[in-house]
């Protein structure tokens, strides 16, 4: 063990998390971030860096052997720290919601990452790397389905400061427009009321009325390597209102957790036939720090499948890896 993790983004609520996870898990945790009064609250060696200085982020990552990018929006944050992390020579890991931030690594970094042996595993956490995790699965020895869909049954989304401001960056990138992956591509259309439908999750859940086309980052990580040219991702209505109402998550147990819960129904379907898996686990900003730090775990053990720049589904073992989750985020396969 004994790794050196660098977490830029330490003190934000999901680094936090993810700085907790890395700690019980026994690496070597080394805040990084752009306020020494907030990084020095951790109580260990910490490093100040900014994304508009290059040789303060060089500098941080001195000696560490994989960085966890945490602060977002990542439209401002990822190249940098990518860049940075390529400089290093370690691997990047970051928890970007942001659809068209996700699209840039790719587009930006997939050569360089792999001419350089890098790692970078970008949307390593609940929204992106999680259902490409579970659509993985659930394709099994299927290399190819007509669609997937990706129902996201949230108990309540009291989002944080940095959720909100991504949201704000994500809906200027789009100029008002929504946007929604069919026909094997992304597909930007007017702006407008997002269609309702009802969705059956597995009990206790239950029957849930859910936004469709509520497009989450899963439409880049699970067409990066499944061929499926429709992917649709669904979120419980009860969650939009919330996220609208923008209050922030209320830690209540010693963890910081919050009270919500979630369910992620992940339906593949080829022909007449479809395969079905589910997650359900406790505050989505909380379950991102053992995927991100499983990533990097598991990046550093050379258990991997590819190299340069991947998805979850593409760069892990995915059964395996959603097994270590457990119970953080507990998997089950579902037969209809
Ligand atoms: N994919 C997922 O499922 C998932 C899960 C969790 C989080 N996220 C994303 O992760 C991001 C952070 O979320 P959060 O919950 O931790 O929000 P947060 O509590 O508001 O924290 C944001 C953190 O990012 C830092 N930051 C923002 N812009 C920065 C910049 N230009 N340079 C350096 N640091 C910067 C902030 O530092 P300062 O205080 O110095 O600004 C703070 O530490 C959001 O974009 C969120 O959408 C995604």
């Amino acid at each position: 063990m004994g790794y050196r993790v660098a977490v830029f983004g330490a003190y934000g609520h999901t680094g936090r998390f993810v700085m907790a996870e890395l700690r019980e898990r026994g690496f070597d945790a080394l805040p990084v971030g752009r306020d020494a009064r907030q990084l020095a609250v951790f109580g260990l060696g910490y490093r100040v860096a900014s994304v508009d200085d290059p040789a303060s982020l060089d500098a941080a990552l001195t000696g560490a052997d994989a960085v966890i990018n945490c602060a977002g929006p990542f439209a401002s944050t990822a190249a940098g720290v990518i860049e940075a992390a390529l400089r290093a020579g370690i691997p990047y890991v970051d928890v970007a919601a942001e659809i068209e931030a996700n699209l840039d690594t790719f587009a930006h970094f997939t050569e360089r990452a792999h001419a350089a042996g890098v790692a970078v595993v970008p949307a390593m956490a609940f929204f992106g790397g999680l259902g490409d995790l579970l659509a993985t699965t659930a394709m099994g020895d299927w290399t190819s389905a007509d669609e997937a869909h990706v129902a996201y049954g949230l108990s309540s989304w009291h989002p944080t400061a940095g959720t909100v401001a991504a949201g704000v960056v994500s809906r200027e990138r789009r100029d008002g427009r929504r946007v929604r992956y069919t026909g094997g591509r992304l597909e930007y259309q007017p702006g407008g009321e997002l269609p309702r439908t009802d969705w059956d999750f597995p009990a206790p859940l239950g029957r849930r009325t859910v936004l469709g086309e509520f497009t989450m980052a899963d439409v880049v990580t699970i067409p990066r390597h499944l061929a499926i040219p429709e992917i649709r991702t669904y979120m419980t209505v009860d969650a939009t209102t919330d996220l609208a109402a923008a209050a922030a998550p209320v830690a209540v147990d010693e963890l910081g957790r919050s009270a919500q819960t979630f369910t992620v129904d992940v339906i593949v379907r080829r022909g007449d036939a479809r395969r079905r898996v589910v997650a359900t686990g406790r505050d989505i900003y909380a379950v991102s720090a053992p995927l991100a730090v499983e990533a990097v775990r598991r990046v550093l053990d050379g258990r991997t499948r590819t190299s340069g720049v991947a998805s979850a589904g593409e760069m892990f073992d995915a059964p395996d890896f959603l097994r270590a989750l457990s119970p953080a985020i507990r998997v089950e396969p579902v037969s209809d």
